[in-house]
């Protein structure tokens, strides 16, 4: 599929869609305490993007299950909701989760502590927002993607952590998954040329040890090979004149 480049109305369209999402991870982060079920959560979330006017898009995307997804410590991304995952103090948490308005999809992931967690978790969560605000320095009309895929990267490695390579950010727009690929490591190919309008999903997951993943049975959780914790974070951003505008925070 072509890059779509999408009109100041469109941009618009998408801008309100982020704006809604925003609201539904503050949402999601205000339930987060020891004791609640990622079942619960999901719940929480599918009914605040259904309040909003939203409809949510993980949840049946190629047979996935809920709406949002919620990974726990080791859990890299796509850990489905489940009734027997009761949080605890010390864990950390990634919501990844996104909704359709007005026919535009917009996606977002946060990565939190539950409770009290470790400085070493606190650091890992904090490297993982950071680097991506590194990325989209380079965000900007005339550069080559992998700039930004560059910036991730060695902001991240620079503080000791791993780059998870099997999975990567991506365009957005009327469809969730779009061209181009966005990874988060460098790659000796330049990649496509950033142009105004167009609209990607940067989305830096970091390990604490290695960087291998693994799939789980249930074909959807990504795990670290080595059993140490991730964070992910994620928005959906739009090229523009000058900086870029990140649409999902408001
Ligand atoms: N928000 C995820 C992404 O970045 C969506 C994963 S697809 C799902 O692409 F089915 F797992 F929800
Ligand atoms: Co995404």
């Amino acid at each position: 599929m072509a890059i779509t480049i999408k009109t100041d109305e469109e941009i618009e369209l998408m801008r309100q869609s982020g704006h809604l999402l925003a609201k539904v991870h503050d949402e999601l982060h205000a339930a987060l305490r020891p004791g609640i079920s990622t079942f619960e959560l999901d719940e929480i979330g599918e009914k605040a993007i259904r309040a909003l006017g939203g409809i949510p898009n993980c949840k049946d995307y190629e047979g996935f299950p809920a709406s949002v997804c919620i990974s726990v410590n080791d859990e890299v991304v796509h850990g489905i909701p489940s009734k027997d995952r009761i949080l605890k103090e010390g864990d950390i948490v990634t919501f990844d989760t996104g909704l359709i308005y007005k026919g535009f999809h917009s996606d977002a992931a946060r990565t939190w502590g539950v409770g009290k967690i470790s400085d070493e978790a606190q650091d890992l969560i904090d490297v993982a927002r950071d680097s991506f605000f590194e990325g989209i320095k380079k965000a900007r009309a005339g550069h080559r993607l992998n700039e930004i895929s560059r910036a991730v990267d060695n902001y991240v490695t620079s503080h000791g952590y791993g780059v998870v390579r099997e999975l990567t950010g991506h365009g957005i727009g009327k469809s969730l998954h779009e061209d181009p690929i966005v990874p988060n490591y460098k790659k000796f190919w330049p990649g496509p040329k950033l142009k105004k309008g167009m609209t990607i999903c940067v989305e830096p997951m970091i390990t604490l040890g290695e960087r291998y993943v693994g799939w789980l049975d249930d074909e959807w959780t990504v795990v670290t090979v080595d059993g140490k914790l991730s964070a992910h974070y994620e928005n959906t951003i739009a090229i523009t004149d000058g900086e870029p505008e990140i649409l999902t925070i408001i």
